[in-house]
């Protein structure tokens, strides 16, 4: 697990963990690329994955399909299909079965305008939509960075959102790292079958 990004790559690990060959994956927020590629690695090996990433930003979806196209079988990217709008809309693709996982990786774009970054009200409209779209046992990861103002104010309200999900129906996990201040922090939010 990356020293570094504890918050990475503890969820990176979660997702190895939950998806299984020919699942449907969406990555609510491409950036970089590095999270999709990732899913990609897990997932397109199998002929029936799917995997869709969003961004608003052209440079992010531009970035993340180069990285893509240079790290993945090119037969693996006709399953990968990039939206080019706010995941907000995330119930407003048809999709051919329920995702297994939803990931969201929030704030902006590294080295670009951090104005552009994700915000409270968007990213709950995303997150409440996304959690009555995943399948049975599906899950949400979501990285939180409470380190700039937008950041704080979007883990305090998913903290409450979270803590409101009934037990009977949700398994809600939230993962701090308590000796640094600051620090992102990870949500696994898993629906129980
Ligand atoms: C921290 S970056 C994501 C990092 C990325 N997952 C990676 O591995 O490189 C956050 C991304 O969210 C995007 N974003 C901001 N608001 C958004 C929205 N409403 N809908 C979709 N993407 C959004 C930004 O453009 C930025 O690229």
């Amino acid at each position: 697990m990356s020293e570094r990004s504890p918050h990475i790559g503890l969820a990176h690990t979660y997702w190895k963990c939950h998806l299984k060959p020919g699942d449907l994956a969406i990555d609510a927020t491409c950036g970089n690329g590095h999270d999709t590629y990732q899913l990609a690695k897990l997932l397109l090996v199998h002929p029936e994955s799917l995997l869709i990433g969003f961004d608003i930003q052209s440079a992010a979806l531009e970035k993340t399909e180069k990285l893509l196209k240079q790290s993945v079988p090119e037969e693996h990217l006709a399953r990968v299909l990039f939206q080019r709008r706010c995941h907000s809309e995330i119930d407003q693709i048809p999709l051919p079965y329920s995702p297994a996982l939803i990931v969201y990786n929030l704030g902006y774009l590294p080295g670009a305008d951090k104005k552009l970054t994700t915000q409270t009200t968007s990213t709950l409209a995303s997150i409440h939509k996304a959690s009555l779209l995943i399948g049975q046992t599906g899950a949400l990861s979501i990285t939180c960075y409470p380190g700039h103002a937008e950041g704080r104010l979007e883990e305090e309200a998913l903290l409450l959102w979270a803590q409101e999900l009934p037990s009977s129906q949700w398994n809600v996990c939230h993962h701090r790292w308590l000796n640094r201040a600051n620090a992102p922090s990870l949500f696994w939010i898993q629906k129980i079958s």
